[in-house]
């Protein structure tokens, strides 16, 4: 009999940082998202603008599910708003455990995102695959 692997879900949501974070902030969110994330079989990107931060998140759905519990009871950011719960059979952002873009890297490609927040899922998801394809992403 075969074995049906776990299905694999993707979740964005936005939310807007409890104060304007600097380079180490981030830094040290990201040093333990990707270290947390690659044990974890996920993957995402996450944009932080003007104070709001928009992130993807797929991998397996219990793993998913347990990152957002984490996730949504971080005191860094507030307003959490899940914007995409889906199941899905790829990967859209397989490259990064987390990859990252702030305001200047956006800018730095002309890429016009507006604000992260009040975003349907289809706005988030595209902005997420459009920054997905920028150079600038690390
Ligand atoms: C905007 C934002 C994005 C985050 N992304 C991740 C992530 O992708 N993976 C991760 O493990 N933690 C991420 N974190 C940190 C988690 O909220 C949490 O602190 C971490 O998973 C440790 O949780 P635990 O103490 O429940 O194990 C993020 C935090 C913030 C504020």
């Amino acid at each position: 009999m075969s074995q049906k692997s776990p299905p694999m879900v993707e979740l964005i949501y936005y939310s807007h940082s409890i104060s304007v974070l600097n380079a180490e902030d981030v830094a040290l969110i990201l040093e333990g998202a990707r270290e947390k994330n690659s044990g974890m079989d996920i993957t995402g990107l996450l944009i932080y603008k003007g104070g709001c931060f928009l992130q993807v998140i797929e991998g397996p759905r219990d793993k998913i599910n347990q990152l957002f519990q984490s996730i949504s009871h971080d005191a860094r950011h507030f307003d959490i708003t899940l914007v995409c719960y889906r199941e899905t059979d790829r990967r859209n952002f397989e490259a990064w455990r987390m990859g990252y873009l702030d305001e200047q890297a956006l800018a730095a490609q002309d890429l016009q995102v507006g604000n992260l927040d009040a975003l349907t899922a289809s706005e988030a998801r595209n902005i997420l695959l459009d920054a997905a394809s920028l150079e600038e992403v690390t």
